[in-house]
């Protein structure tokens, strides 16, 4: 049953916003009980923020080279998504690592989506690092953020496979395809009220995902 209240969304974003875009459109397509009332950037040209303006959505720039601090360009932030009424914070390839003041005020609110297999290629480059080590299965994670780089409670996960004649762009691309599903997909878990956070752990209740664990699938496929 649909929500009477839609959650509201708060996207950080520094680029292209391709997963921005993924979440508006599950969102105008009537997929998600969710919908994207603000994008911050920490770049002024980033091509996310013509998305928003292309579907009506606040955009807004806060300058990193404005505030004193980490700690203050965090507060602007904060200042800027609670004027928004924001219940959930995506990270949307947003380049920046967050505070502890904000990963607190947020706390459990906050998604960041990461392409690769968590713990696996955490930061940087991690398609040149998965074909580096060899691996046969790389993919998506979408997880609460935490103070780490990429290593909050993992909410759920796309498996892709790595082809020997992969290039960093062709695995890239493969996995980008189903960061465009998980991540609408972990927000309609969220805004069902669905994630339970245990530790490290997070529990889909009730949810297909947890149904196909319990009917023993090996991993879940959007
Ligand atoms: C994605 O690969 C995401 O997993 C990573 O940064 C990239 C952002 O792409 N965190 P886009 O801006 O959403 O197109």
């Amino acid at each position: 049953m649909p929500r009477a209240k839609k959650l509201r969304v708060g996207v950080l974003v520094s680029g292209r916003g391709s997963n921005l875009q993924a979440i508006i459109d599950a969102g105008e397509a009537g997929k998600l009980d969710a919908a994207v009332v603000v994008v911050v950037s920490d770049v002024a040209d980033a091509y996310a923020l013509e998305r928003a303006r292309n579907h009506s959505i606040a955009d807004v720039f806060v300058d990193p080279k404005a505030p004193a601090s980490r700690e203050a360009f965090d507060e602007e932030l904060i200042s800027v998504l609670t004027k928004h009424q924001v219940d959930l914070v995506c990270l949307a390839g947003y380049m920046r690592v967050l505070s502890p003041r904000f990963i607190n005020h947020f706390h459990h609110r906050i998604m960041n989506i990461h392409p690769a297999l968590l713990p696996s290629f955490p930061g940087l480059h991690v398609q040149r690092e998965a074909l580096r080590h060899g691996v046969r299965f790389s993919g998506c994670t979408v997880h609460f953020a935490d103070e780490g780089v990429d290593t909050g409670p993992i909410i759920i996960q796309a498996v892709v496979p790595v082809f020997d004649d992969d290039t960093e762009e062709a695995l890239a691309a493969r996995i980008l395809k189903y960061e465009h599903q998980v991540y609408p997909r972990a927000i309609q878990l969220f805004a069902e009220g669905r994630l339970e956070v245990k530790e490290r752990r997070v529990f889909c209740k009730g949810s297909e995902a947890e149904r196909a664990v319990r009917e023993g699938w090996g991993y879940i496929q959007p």
